[in-house]
């Protein structure tokens, strides 16, 4: 429809009131020389059907002018009395088709209106099911890269482009695809790359490239690029991408701070595993070997004392002292642990305990030392707390490895009931096995004893995608 395309609208009223003047001169010569041949209803008939296909295809606003200056025609060279072109006739006819196209001008914005409108109303409710669709994966934690690919996905549905790309601006200067839909998508002008890169805007290339920034907690940290291979991008595309470059921000930043929370918890434990082995080796090194020196020079004194018996009861004490403390040392980390193990350790742990314990650890290779300590001290905890609390009469240790994972599973026959919020002994064994990038769970049904069960991965966690993880930023 002539009315719809990309005509402007000052020049189209003009072509409609061009159309109502040859309309006229056309059905004038047809009028006077039908006017002694044809019927007047069934001409008149006729008449109506073009203007009704004038109407179908050039829309109202020329439709009108034609239909007016045809009907004038009509009436005034072929049902009698018959009419001579006088200015006065000129004057109607102006006004008749000034009329026509004034009204049809006025029909024409309206219905524009409505359909702008009706699509604005469609494409809202599209990307609202869209950013739905988005948020709903960022909800359940999906990975980041599932996210960054389906976002692109839907940037590129959205958009009606052939491609979007998801570019990560590096520290070192260098930038990383993170997802790109699109058949043939094209690699991204590096350009375009850069442009956006140094003035942190939107930047349009040329009418089939443009590039969005995306920023996370106010510092650039990639952007959006679409392309069309063949028509122009539409004008509005950058302010239609702002709604996703917010969800990747936001995907973005939630996986940076749990990836930050993940690490930093690892720290904590880190630094109270190291600063106990440090008191170890200080207690060892330091205050043992002196009393274990003292011990001897008091045992040599002996001989030339003048009190030897009480010189000997000293240096018996001295010694008793120097096995206290080395038992207080092994027991701020275990020395059996970092020497043999986690199954002579669990053993260790299950001879010194007052319940009998059964141990079964069935692992090919020693884990990584951080899991090995991690696995060792939530048995511990457990088991402690089974004497503590639980009134059981047999506890089992299981350790085994699956999926590039530890599990340990600890399970005694008690009284069940064991609560998180009851004390500190389990929150801080949840911390332990997350800050490992691991899960904690605990089952203890009133009266079916308790298991608890610790998944702790083999491999170092790692954050985000890329290799930068939470610390990139
Ligand atoms: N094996 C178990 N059987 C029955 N109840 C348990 C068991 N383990 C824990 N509980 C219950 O859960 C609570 C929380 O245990 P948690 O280890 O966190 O704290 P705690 O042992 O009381 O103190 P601590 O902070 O010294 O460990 C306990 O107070 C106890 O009531
Ligand atoms: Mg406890």
């Amino acid at each position: 429809m002539l009315s719809r395309t990309r005509i402007p609208l000052p020049l189209q009223v003009v072509l409609a009131a061009v159309a109502g003047v040859v309309s006229f001169a056309i059905a004038r010569v047809v009028c006077t020389l039908a006017r002694d041949d044809i019927h007047p209803i069934p001409f008149a008939a006729v008449l109506l059907a073009v203007v009704l296909l004038f109407a179908r295809a050039l829309g109202i606003l020329y439709a009108l002018p034609i239909g007016t200056a045809a009907i004038l025609a009509y009436d005034w060279f072929y049902l009698p009395p018959l009419r001579e072109l006088s200015e006065a006739a000129y004057t109607l006819l102006a006004t008749f088709l000034g009329m026509a196209v004034i009204v049809g001008t006025v029909a024409t914005v309206t219905s524009r209106r409505a359909v702008a409108a009706e699509r604005a109303r469609g494409d809202m409710a599209e990307v609202q099911a869209s950013l739905r669709r988005l948020a709903l994966l960022i909800a359940k934690g999906e990975a980041p890269a599932r996210i960054f690919e389906a976002v692109t996905r839907e940037v590129r549905d959205h958009l009606g482009s052939d491609t979007a790309t998801l570019v990560r601006y590096e520290l070192d200067g260098s930038t990383t695809e993170l997802a790109r839909a699109g058949l043939s998508a094209p690699v991204v002008p590096p350009e375009l790359i850069r442009h956006v890169r140094e003035n942190a805007r939107a930047y349009r290339l040329d009418a089939t490239a443009a590039g969005v920034p995306v920023v996370v907690n106010g510092r650039l940290w990639g952007m959006f690029a679409v392309g069309s291979a063949e028509s122009q991008l539409p004008d509005d595309t950058e302010a239609r991408m702002s709604d996703y470059t917010e969800l990747v921000a936001t995907a973005v930043a939630d996986a940076q701070s749990r990836a930050e929370l993940i690490s930093s918890r690892a720290r904590i434990v880190a630094a109270a595993d190291e600063a106990r082995r440090r008191i170890e080796r200080d207690l060892h090194d330091g205050a043992q070997q002196r009393l274990v020196a003292l011990a001897l020079r008091l045992r040599t004194a002996t001989h030339d004392d003048d009190k030897p018996g009480e010189v000997a009861e000293i240096g018996t004490d001295l010694m008793t002292v120097i096995d206290e403390l080395r038992e207080l040392s092994r027991g701020i980390h275990p020395a059996v642990l970092s020497d043999s193990g986690l199954r002579p350790a669990l053993r260790a742990l299950a001879r010194r305990s007052p319940l009998p314990v059964e141990v079964d650890v069935r692992l090919a290779v020693r884990p990584p030392q951080p899991v090995e300590v991690g696995a060792y001290y939530v048995a511990s905890e457990v088991l402690t707390n089974a004497v503590k609390h639980a009134d059981a009469t047999v506890v089992r240790i299981e350790v085994s490895e699956a999926d590039d994972c530890l599990h340990l599973c600890v399970h005694d026959d008690g009284a069940g009931g064991a609560d998180f919020a009851g004390g500190t002994g389990l929150l801080g064994l949840k911390d332990r096995t997350e800050a490992l990038g691991g899960t904690l769970d605990v089952t203890s049904p009133p009266g079916a004893g308790t298991t608890v069960t610790a998944r702790i991965p083999l491999q170092p966690h790692r954050g985000e995608p890329g290799g930068h993880g939470g610390e990139q930023q």
